[in-house]
């Protein structure tokens, strides 16, 4: 495939999450999905993430992480000794899915890269650099999970990567409360297809009501963009404004938008938490 690499920036303090946060990671938390034999159970979102991206064929994994988040870490590191403990109590399915998702470990690559410092989604990206450079590759953030049929979203944003030998391609989906996310402005290309002409992270004035979902395509690129960007008022280097630098540079940024049967799960805060809690039970009950 094209586009196998992943970095997942798994590092925020998740401050909006505290107390919960303090000394858990936000991206272990965790949400309700369908194990293999239809049962529901919960799952920590960053292995959801972990395991869709893999089914999908990324097999290079680059883990953004910091200090407080080895746990992550310690949930990717296989651990016999407990399948074991699992199957002498007679918990066989739990073992076996278990046992899945280590074997799911075993056929990757997994790289962890610290960030010492919290500045930003962005600057967590660039350290993924020594890791990726080379092609095509995808940003997932940690604190996201989208819910679809065979992957869609994802096929259709690698395939226009490489169908319009893209520099970027974004995943836009509307919303009524654009000033909380990044936000693009885009132009209709033909079919589904969108040319993005600018993109503001949190505007006050919001120019459309298009958010920036946190799943992305780059080209290699988007590091020299974020060399090339400042960090904001807050000290953060954000993505959204490496992309605008794309956009400044002429290079070719576009977008797709998530589908309406396509569902969007964040944790970021505690509403957004409670929602994603309530969708995905709902969904695990009753698949599609
Ligand atoms: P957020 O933008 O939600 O930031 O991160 P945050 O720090 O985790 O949370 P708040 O705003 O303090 O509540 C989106 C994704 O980017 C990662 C996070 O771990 C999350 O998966 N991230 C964010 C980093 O890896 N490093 C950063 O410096 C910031």
């Amino acid at each position: 495939m094209l586009v196998s690499k992943a970095v997942i920036p798994v590092a925020g303090l998740g401050t909006r999450l505290n107390p919960a946060t303090k000394e858990l990671p936000k991206e272990m938390l965790p949400v309700f999905t369908n194990s293999p034999n239809g049962e529901v159970c919960l799952k920590p979102l960053v292995q959801l993430i972990f395991e869709n991206l893999h089914s999908f064929g990324i097999k290079e994994f680059c883990f953004i992480i910091g200090r407080g988040k080895r746990v992550i870490e310690d949930h990717f590191t296989q651990d016999p000794g407990f399948l074991q403990i699992l199957r002498a109590r007679g918990r066989d399915k739990s073992a076996s899915d278990l046992k899945r998702f280590y074997d799911r470990l075993e056929s990757s690559k997994i790289v962890w890269v610290n960030q010492p410092e919290q500045r930003g989604f962005g600057e967590a990206v660039l350290r993924g650099r020594p890791v990726v450079s080379g092609g095509g590759f995808l940003v997932h953030a940690g604190d996201t999970y989208i819910i679809s049929k065979n992957h869609e979203y994802l096929t259709h944003l690698v395939n226009e990567y490489q169908r319009l030998s893209a520099d970027a391609v974004l995943l836009l989906k509307e919303v009524s409360n654009p000033s909380q996310y990044g936000v693009a402005e885009v132009e209709r290309i033909g079919g589904d297809m969108l040319r993005v002409l600018s993109v503001v992270e949190k505007p006050q004035r919001p120019q459309t009501n298009l958010a920036i979902m946190p799943i992305y395509i780059f080209d290699p690129v988007i590091f020299k963009a974020l060399e090339n960007t400042r960090p904001d008022r807050g000290g953060e280097l954000q993505l959204t404004d490496a992309i605008q630098k794309l956009i400044e540079w002429n290079l070719k940024v576009y977008a797709i938008r998530l589908r309406a049967d396509e569902v969007w799960l964040d944790i970021g805060n505690p509403e957004m938490y409670w929602d994603a809690l309530s969708t995905s039970y709902s969904r695990a009950k009753t698949p599609t």
